[in-house]
């Protein structure tokens, strides 16, 4: 399977990022909202999010397996998703973001639903995963909208910047989808 194709929806494009789109990803990564309730993506000085989108496309014709999409609306970026593999266990976990002006349309339910789809069917997964901090209630209805079953609960799962996180737990099986 290539890394990252382009997969569309309704109303959006996924496909690979570009230089091209530092700007927009600065402009949206400098709000404080955006980035609270992101693990690997504290608010940053805007000339380490060049360099974090040069690491990602580099990646692109040099891993296996790297799926790591801008999501475009209109053409323009307006977010991302990612999704790591693991083949020994046939499992994926997803992680995702957008930017504020596009909050609250469905759109990331309807990314998650698409990703999901092509996790199960194109790659052959079993099982997709994903978590969230316990203060970020929307992405759990993401989740929970995009037919994944809560799965638990993980006191201080993760520390950032040196404040403990709880996290609830999704996934979705395979199986799950024929029910
Ligand atoms: C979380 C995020 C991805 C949601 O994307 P989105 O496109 O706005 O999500 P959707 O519109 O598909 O669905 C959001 C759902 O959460 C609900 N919601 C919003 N705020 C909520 C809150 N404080 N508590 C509970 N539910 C909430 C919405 O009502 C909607 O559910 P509904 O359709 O049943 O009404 C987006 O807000 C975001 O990128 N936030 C910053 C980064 C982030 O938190 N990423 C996820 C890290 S795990």
């Amino acid at each position: 399977m290539e890394n990252t194709p382009v997969l569309t929806t309704k109303r959006l494009v996924l496909d690979r990022l570009t230089m091209a789109d530092v700007p927009e990803v600065t402009r949206w990564l400098s709000s404080e909202s955006v980035c609270r309730n992101l693990l690997h993506l504290p608010h940053r000085p805007p000339e380490e999010y060049e360099e974090m989108i040069r690491r990602v496309t580099e990646q692109y014709d040099a891993a296996e397996d790297y799926f790591q999409w801008a999501v475009r609306e209109n053409g323009v970026c307006i977010g991302r998703m990612s999704l790591v593999v693991n083949r020994r266990h046939q499992s994926g976990t997803v992680a995702y973001f957008l930017a504020e002006t596009a909050w609250g349309k469905g759109y990331m339910t309807e990314i998650l639903t698409r990703v999901i789809d092509f996790a199960f069917d194109e790659l052959g997964l079993n099982r997709i995963a994903a978590d969230h901090f316990a203060e970020n209630p929307a992405s759990g209805r993401v989740m929970e909208k995009s037919g994944m079953k809560k799965e638990g609960y993980a006191r201080q799962k993760y520390c950032k910047e040196g404040v403990f996180h709880d996290a609830v737990l999704y996934a979705i099986l395979k199986s799950d989808r024929s029910r």
